[in-house]
């Protein structure tokens, strides 16, 4: 028996190993085949694992960072391993929206995987524009909107450690498309539920996090930070507990899925994840060391359910967090409501009718 599928359950549903667990979710609107997407920045626009891994595979693949002109990057160093993790300070290096629209996601659509892209921009004016040049555009599930990035200096962190500055580019976003839209968190604030509400308001369907964590390195030797920039964003295991922290909180403070990232190595980190609250996770610096370890994780993750007597990932979600359970269940309460209240009105008018 794999570690995943080992240990008492937090319950049960079905006796365990009757019927083949179903990994599906939607998670705003996009329809995955199961829970674990690649996370954007670890993953390139997919061709970098395209030999390793059957992309057709993962729930979904959220591509690298996108501006609407080529970017740079950062000067190197622009990586170091730490205890547990590793800092970047790539800075967002991408070749821009013409070249993603041109030759990646043409190759992407023909993968099967449902393809998210990552948006980031200097202003609030500039993701906007993004948004509207990716409406409709064939082969985008939905967008990512990037305002956590620790490593530039304008756009990413900038609007998303301020909860006004962040509803104000979401809703500039959220008018110029109608895609899903998805708003990726810093977990560098004090509160990142009073962001999280903030961006839900202004039109986002769903919150993804975490992004890095601002961290650094000095080499004794030459007395000078390791990254070139100085500091960098920390991510893999050793953010693990923090993210799952923040997952737990921010499931609790929105009404929209959540998608939970970081550290998740195994698929025990995953199932971590969606009992706090999490619809969906996304896999990042695990894949530098293990290409093939998102679709490992969605194995352990199915093993998991069988062991446990899970159908559906949904009938797993939040189950360790009673804050979000009663969200939901006044949510769905509130629902039946009002549909009965819809039924109820047309019988009256069916009866006028009649
Ligand atoms: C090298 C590197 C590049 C990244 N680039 C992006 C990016 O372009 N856009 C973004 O939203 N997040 C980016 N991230 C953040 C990851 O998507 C993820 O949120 C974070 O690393 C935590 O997950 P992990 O611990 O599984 O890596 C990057 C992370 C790393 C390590």
């Amino acid at each position: 028996m794999s570690r995943i599928a080992s240990g008492p359950g937090p319950g049960r549903a079905s006796p365990p190993g009757r019927r083949e667990p179903d990994l599906s979710v939607v998670v705003a609107g996009v329809r995955m085949r199961n829970p674990v997407m690649a996370a954007s920045g670890t993953f390139g626009y997919g061709r970098e694992y395209a030999g390793l891994v059957d992309l057709g595979r993962l729930g979904a693949l959220v591509v690298k960072g996108t501006s609407l002109e080529p970017w740079p990057g950062n000067p190197p160093p622009r990586t170091v391993e730490t205890p547990a993790g590793m800092l970047n300070s790539i800075g967002l290096e991408n070749p821009g929206l013409d070249h993603l629209l041109r030759e990646d996601l043409p190759w992407l659509r023909a993968q099967g995987v449902p393809v998210v892209v990552n948006v980031v921009g200097r202003t609030a004016r500039e993701y906007a524009e993004m948004a509207r040049r990716l409406d409709g555009v064939p082969g985008v599930a939905a967008l990512e909107a990037n305002i956590s990035c620790p490593n530039v200096e304008e756009g990413g962190l900038a609007f998303g450690a301020d909860p006004d500055e962040a509803a104000a580019l979401v809703e500039g976003m959220r008018r110029a498309t109608s895609l899903p839209l998805i708003v990726k968190l810093t977990p560098n604030v004090t509160d990142i539920t009073a962001v999280a509400r903030r961006v839900v308001e202004a039109g986002a369907d769903a919150v993804s996090l975490i992004n890095t964590l601002v961290g650094m390195a000095i080499d004794v030797e030459t007395r000078r930070p390791v990254l070139a920039r100085g500091t960098g964003g920390l991510s893999g295991p050793a953010i693990r507990p923090v993210a799952l922290a923040m997952v737990y909180r921010v499931a609790q403070a929105v009404e929209v899925p959540v998608i939970g990232m970081g550290g998740i190595w195994d698929g025990r980190d995953a199932v971590e994840f969606i009992l706090a609250g999490a619809s969906a996770v996304a896999v990042g610096t695990a894949t530098f060391v293990d290409p093939g370890r998102p679709l490992r994780i969605v194995e352990e993750i199915a093993a998991y359910m069988s062991g446990h007597g899970y159908e559906r990932v949904e009938d797993m979600v939040g189950l360790a967090n009673p804050g979000f359970a009663r969200r939901r269940a006044r949510r769905v309460g509130a629902e039946r409501a009002e549909r009965r209240k819809e039924r109820g009105s047309e019988e009256i008018e069916g009866g006028d009718d009649r």
